[in-house]
């Protein structure tokens, strides 16, 4: 494994390594015991705490191809926790917060935050990432650069589930990563934290690898424009 720490840089990109020696990626890969250590040992992940990432204001981090300042991470990871704030979970106790960075097609950028809204009909419930993702869209932030995802349970449940819940990293759920790879801007980070300080900092293209998205289609959801629409009467 290859982990570069220079001049206020770090990088820890495996991808290229591996592309030169296939069987490197095997070796790798089948070394993997659980998850996390899957990502990481792919190349696709970076695991560092927040104290870490707070300390390094000047820090530049480079996750498979985002560069990220260490301030923009932590800034994710803070508005991703106060989104928590509002989770609304009466049902599964289980409170996430999301923070997206994300782009318009005047090359602003924002953090937008959401959280889990559960719904008596359960099916009906949205996920943090997709309140957070619809909300940017809907305010004409199409191009998601980077985001944060935070989430455990509330302490009306057991210290044992929410130590549980603590041990993994809370991964975007299958809908969350089809939603926001409509919007990726190609790489698109993802960072994963932990109550305890833990940081996974990982790539959508990782988490949901081989994608359908706009570009199956020949769309390009960052610069699209709505027809206009003529009404007659
Ligand atoms: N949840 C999220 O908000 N994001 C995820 O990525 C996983 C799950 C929510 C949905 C539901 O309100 C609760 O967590 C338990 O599944």
């Amino acid at each position: 494994m290859v982990s570069v720490e220079h001049s206020g840089e770090v990088a820890m990109d495996h991808t290229s390594d591996h592309k030169e020696n296939p069987t490197n990626i095997i070796a790798d890969l089948s070394a993997a015991k659980t998850a996390l250590e899957l990502i990481l040992l792919a190349g696709k992940g970076m695991e560092r705490t927040l104290p870490w990432l707070r300390g390094g204001k000047d820090m530049t981090l480079s996750i498979n191809g985002v560069l990220l300042e260490a301030v923009i991470i932590v800034e994710l990871i803070d508005r991703a926790r106060a989104a928590r704030e509002f989770s609304y979970a009466p049902y599964s106790h289980f409170n996430v917060g999301a923070a997206i960075l994300a782009g318009n097609t005047t090359g602003e950028r924002r953090i937008i935050g959401g959280c889990n809204v559960e719904n008596a009909a359960y099916g009906s419930t949205v996920c943090a990432e997709r309140t957070a993702a619809f909300k940017a869209v809907s305010e004409g932030f199409r191009k998601f650069h980077a985001y944060a995802v935070v989430g455990g349970f509330d302490d009306s449940m057991s210290k044992a589930l929410r130590q549980l819940a603590q041990e993994e990293f809370i991964t975007p759920c299958g809908s969350c990563r089809q939603v926001t790879n409509e919007f990726e801007a190609n790489p698109c980070a993802v960072i994963l934290a932990r109550d305890t300080g833990e940081v996974l900092m990982t790539t959508l293209d990782y988490l949901l690898p081989s994608g359908f998205g706009p570009r199956s289609l020949g769309v390009d959801a960052s610069t699209y424009h709505r027809r206009v629409i003529s009404v007659t009467r």
